[in-house]
């Protein structure tokens, strides 16, 4: 479980995350949605210290998280960031391996090697496992850095917009593969989305957040309503169901359908 207390941050004046209490369920799926600028990059780089919060608290599993090694932290605790720029060239199965850096300090053992090849499979990427990173296509690029993430091998999988740059198979097979991360490995996987169709159908629990603080939290079923995701999004956001699922319609949909 990971809660947050008071979570607190601003640049100059502006208050970015604005005292965010939050309970994240340990194992399932939990979305975090809301519009840009919201605040949910911030969130998490603070969940996982990669940012420092100015006051609050965040615990993963009843550890401190401003207090507890980095070591120790990386073994619980992954996340993929949502901007990820490498300088250096590397292949793929290269990257991945990184992942394995908190387990063995630099000094991979068979175990390691496992743990990439499942991770690798996981993700689709054995035939470009050999592959520079600069040789891929964007998509390809990001499979190959949720693969990093996975090979971590954490109870936690933190993944900031891990759609950017998949097309719609890919986007698909992804959100399968973390909703099977979470079902038959035990993670708990917590991911930012801007696709609300997807956090509709695979989450477990949806966190909606607005100018820095949380507008709304629960089960799809509450949170997928016309109602607070026209005010989540400023934006008519129009929900009906099919084949016993929540749709979302856009495109101020609310305006076509009344023939407008
Ligand atoms: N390093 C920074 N300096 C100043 N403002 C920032 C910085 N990082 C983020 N912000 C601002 O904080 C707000 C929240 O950003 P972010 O957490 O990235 O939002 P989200 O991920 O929900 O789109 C935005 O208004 C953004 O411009
Ligand atoms: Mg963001």
């Amino acid at each position: 479980m990971i809660v947050t207390r008071s979570l607190q941050k601003a640049y100059g004046d502006h208050l970015v995350v604005d005292g965010v209490s939050l309970t994240l369920p340990a194992g399932g799926v939990t979305s975090i949605i809301g519009p840009n600028g919201a605040g949910k990059s911030t969130l998490l780089s603070m969940v996982s210290r990669l940012l420092a919060m100015d006051s609050g608290s965040v615990e993963v599993d009843g550890l401190d998280v401003a207090r507890t090694p980095s070591n120790l932290l990386a073994r619980r605790l992954a996340i993929l960031r949502q901007d990820n720029h490498l300088s250096v060239r590397l292949t793929v199965q290269d990257l991945v391996a990184f992942g394995r850096y908190p387990h063995n300090l630099g000094r991979p053992g068979p175990d390691d090697r496992v743990h990439v090849d499942r991770s690798l499979a996981w993700l689709g990427l054995d035939e470009l496992r050999t592959r520079y990173l600069d040789e891929l296509s964007g998509g390809q690029r990001q499979r190959a850095f949720v693969a990093m993430a996975l090979c971590q091998d954490t109870d936690y999988l933190l993944l900031d917009e891990p759609l950017n740059n998949l097309d719609i198979r890919h986007s698909s097979q992804m959100m399968e593969r973390l909703r099977r991360a979470a079902d038959e490995l035990g993670r708990t996987v917590v991911v930012v989305l801007h696709d609300i169709n997807f956090a509709s159908w695979y989450s477990d629990t949806i966190v909606a957040m607005k100018n820095g603080r949380v507008h709304s939290e629960g089960p799809p079923g509450e949170i997928i309503t016309g109602e607070r995701l026209s005010d989540l999004y400023d934006t008519p956001i129009q929900v009906i169901e099919a084949q016993g699922r929540r749709i979302c319609l856009f495109y101020e949909a609310a305006n076509h359908a009344a023939g407008g």
